[in-house]
Parts: C-alpha cells; sequence; structure tokens
C-alpha cells in the first residue's frame, strides 16, 4: 500500500532544511575564523583573501596565526588537525599537487581557489621558458628535497646543481652561476618583490607532473557549513573578477590544469580495493607497451610488501591508493607522460623517503619496497633478483601497466 507523507512528516523536512539554512547563514555571517601559515610566502596574499571572503560574507574575520615551517623537523600533519579541529573553521593555502590530489587524513579540503606551484626562473634575457629549452650543459639550480629534482632525469640537457635551501638557489642565480633554478612561485615572487628586481628574472610555469599546485581551504567534516559559505563567496570574487587580483602574483585563479592525465582519474581506489595487482577501475585502458624485463623476483615483493606496510602505508594508503602522500599506483603515478624510469622513482625512496626519516632503510629494504613498487604497477617477477645497484642504474620506463 502506497503512504502519502503525513502532514507532520512534511513539516519535519522543511525545518530540517530551514535549520541546514539557519546554520549555514549564521555560520557565515557571524564569523569567518582561518587560520593562516605565516611563515608561507603566500601569507599576505592568504590574509587579503580572508579579508575579500569576510566582507563578502559580511561577517567578522578572525585569524589565527600559526608557524607551518616546523623547523628542522618539518610540521606535522597531524598538527593540520589539531588547527581545523580546534581553532579555526578554514586552515587557507594548504597546496595540494595536482597530480595527486592527497588531503592530510581525516580532513577535507574545499574546492581549490587557485593555483600555483614549481616554476622555471631564468634571467630576464633568457629565450628559455622551459627545461627543454635551455641550451645543452646548462645548469640549473634546484634545492635538496623539492620536487623539481625529478626532472633532470627526463631532461638530459640540463645538469643539478643542488642547494641545501632556496636560498642558496637564489644565490646562484643572483651571481649567475646557473642558467636557472627551479622554485616555487610563491618564494621567488616574495623574494623579487623584496629585491624590487622583479625586472632581472622572469620566471614559467613547470609543465612537468607534480610541479602544479591546487590551493584549497582544510577544514574538519563539522566545519562543512563554513567551507560551503566560503566556496560560494570564492564563486562570487571570481565572477568578478576579484580573485585574480587577490591572488596574483602568487597564484593564479581556478584550478590547475593537469599535467599527467589522459586516463581517466583512478585516485580514491575503492575501499578495500585488491591490492594483489590488479587496481580497481579501467576507464581507459593504457596502451600495453612491449614486454618488460623481469626485474625482481616474487619473493623481494613479499618481503617488500611488508616494509611498504611498516614504513610507508601510513601517508601512502596500504593499497598505495595515495593519503598524505602521492598515490604509488596507477597511470597517475607512472603514466607514459610522466616519464619516470626505475631509477628515478629509487632515487626518490633512497634520498627522499620515508618523508619522515629520508635515507632511514636499509639498503635491502629500499630494494625490496622497489620490487613491490614494480610489481604493484604490473610488473612481472622473474629469476633475477633486484640489487640496489642496478635500481639505482636502471632505465627501465616506469608506466603502469595494469589494466
Ligand atoms: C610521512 C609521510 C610519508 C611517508 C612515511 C612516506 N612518504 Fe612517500 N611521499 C610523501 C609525500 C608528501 C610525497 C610527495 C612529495 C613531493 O611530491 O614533493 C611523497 C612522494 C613519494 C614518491 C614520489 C611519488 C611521485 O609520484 O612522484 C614515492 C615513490 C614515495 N613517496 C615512496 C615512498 C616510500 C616507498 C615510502 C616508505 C619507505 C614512503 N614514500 C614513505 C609522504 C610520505
Amino acid at each position: 500500500m502506497k503512504k502519502h507523507p503525513s502532514p507532520q512528516h512534511r513539516w519535519i523536512w522543511l525545518a530540517t532544511i530551514a535549520a541546514v539554512l539557519i546554520y549555514g547563514g549564521s555560520a557565515a555571517a557571524a564569523e569567518l575564523s582561518v587560520c593562516i601559515d605565516n611563515s608561507s610566502p603566500t601569507a599576505s596574499m592568504d590574509a587579503n583573501l580572508a579579508r575579500a571572503v569576510a566582507a563578502q560574507q559580511g561577517s567578522t574575520l578572525r585569524v589565527h596565526a600559526f608557524n607551518g615551517s616546523g623547523g628542522d623537523e618539518g610540521f606535522a600533519l597531524s598538527k593540520f588537525n589539531q588547527l581545523a579541529e580546534n581553532r579555526c573553521s578554514l586552515v587557507l593555502g594548504f597546496p595540494i599537487d595536482a597530480d595527486a590530489h592527497a588531503v592530510p587524513p581525516g580532513l577535507l579540503a574545499s574546492t581549490p581557489y587557485g593555483h600555483t606551484g614549481f616554476v622555471l626562473v631564468t634571467p630576464s634575457g633568457s629565450r628559455a621558458e622551459t627545461l627543454a629549452e635551455l641550451p645543452l650543459h646548462s645548469d640549473v639550480a634546484v634545492t635538496y628535497q623539492t620536487t623539481p629534482n625529478l626532472y633532470f632525469a627526463s631532461h638530459p640537457n640540463v645538469e643539478a646543481d643542488v642547494h641545501r635551501s632556496d636560498a642558496g638557489s637564489l644565490h646562484a642565480l643572483e651571481k649567475h652561476a646557473v642558467s636557472a633554478a627551479m622554485l616555487w612561485q610563491p618564494t621567488i615572487v616574495r623574494y623579487l618583490a623584496s629585491r624590487h628586481e622583479a625586472s632581472r628574472f622572469s620566471y614559467h610555469e613547470l609543465r612537468e607532473p607534480h610541479a602544479q599546485f591546487n590551493l584549497v581551504a582544510l577544514y574538519d567534516s563539522t566545519n562543512a557549513p563554513a567551507a560551503r559559505a566560503f566556496e560560494q563567496s570564492i564563486d562570487a570574487l571570481a565572477h568578478s573578477g576579484q580573485l585574480a587580483r587577490l591572488l596574483a602574483p602568487y597564484a593564479q585563479a581556478g584550478a590547475a590544469l593537469p599535467v599527467r592525465r589522459g586516463t581517466a582519474m583512478l585516485r580514491h581506489a575503492p575501499r578495500g580495493a585488491s591490492s594483489g595487482g590488479h587496481c580497481g577501475g579501467s576507464a581507459g585502458k593504457p596502451r600495453k607497451p612491449a614486454a618488460v624485463p623481469a626485474l625482481y623476483t616474487v619473493v623481494q615483493a613479499d618481503n617488500g610488501k611488508q616494509k611498504f606496510l611498516a614504513n610507508c602505508a601510513q601517508c601512502h594508503g596500504p593499497t598505495l591508493e595515495g593519503r598524505a602522500g602521492p598515490a604509488l599506483k596507477g597511470p597517475n603515478f607512472a603514466s607514459a607522460q610522466s616519464k619516470f624510469h626505475v631509477s628515478d622513482i629509487f632515487s626518490i625512496l633512497t634520498h627522499n623517503m620515508p618523508a619522515t626519516d629520508p635515507g632511514s632503510l636499509a639498503h635491502d629494504d629500499y630494494v625490496e619496497i622497489m620490487a613491490f613498487l614494480l610489481q604493484q604497477n604490473g610488473y612481472p617477477a622473474g629469476s633475477k633478483t633486484l640489487t640496489f645497484e642496478g635500481a639505482r642504474r636502471s632505465k627501465v620506463k616506469l608506466v603502469y601497466r595494469g589494466d
């Protein structure tokens, strides 16, 4: 028998809608409380944006400033959870790798309001706008443990001049000791502004994997209404053209254009997706490349799995689906366009990972974890044992081979 909803039901339904509207409305009208990282070169941009959003909403602004540099230890991602739970409804200016989309576990991210990233900085006379356009044997300054270190492997025309800090890279550029530098856009912008030297250098977005970052506001699920109100204000500011002016020259309005795409996004692998070498989801079949050599043994991959779970899974997810760190399997990790070789990824593992304690594992541990990553990306096991030297030198292309 079909029942009509009783009038009471309808009333409850309407009351629920009203409550949602009032709550959302009051959250927006009363106060906008944001956390801003004062150590970030985008701090002034974030503050201007917060003021404009508050004005747009007609709310009072409350800013909680924090120091996100975290000293030598780095700033633990869990501190973002503490901020979002106790200090403010929105943590502004959080950069998310446009090719990875990882948000700190337990938090949500607003729709991106802008994007920025690593840029190629050259003296103003230079005609090169990309790494590929730099003359053969050009030295390019890069800061230790930053993403652009990855790009040398796919650009044999340039050579790395690695510095311990951005200040070092900037110094090399200033002294003309290098032809170019790869730096975080807000860093070079702030540097040029502080020296009134904007005309001496120009910079261009690096169209390389992991170079583009989307700027989002992080929030705890209890602050979803504040996040929705924020997104609406951002829309309004984007329409009036104000957003682009607020973000320049540190960032551009809107989300970054993808670099590594080509296949459908496979980011949030379905919960419980099998870890047995077959990845859930199959839209956009990648081309199957010709047969690849068997680089490792099954035993190595099995050991590697245990070591991965113990040392890496908390950031990359137990099925390599990505969390605080990017996904480590699938077409968004190892796409043909990204031109990774086994040696490039192995170099990231051994130099930068685990992110909390880089280089801390034994050689064998890294090798076995590499074997596990190869297995998970569809590479066959064989009778030959992968060695540290072998992985370090391997020019075998790393392209996801699942389907
Ligand atoms: C504390 C968190 C954390 C831990 C632990 C960690 N990683 Fe990462 N990892 C990251 C983050 C964040 C990035 C992105 C860094 C970047 O792009 O600059 C990353 C990047 C990577 C990349 C490069 C991915 C790409 O697409 O460029 C690889 C490979 C990697 N990690 C492997 C590992 C392995 C293997 C372990 C364990 C030995 C590990 N990571 C442990 C956070 C972590």
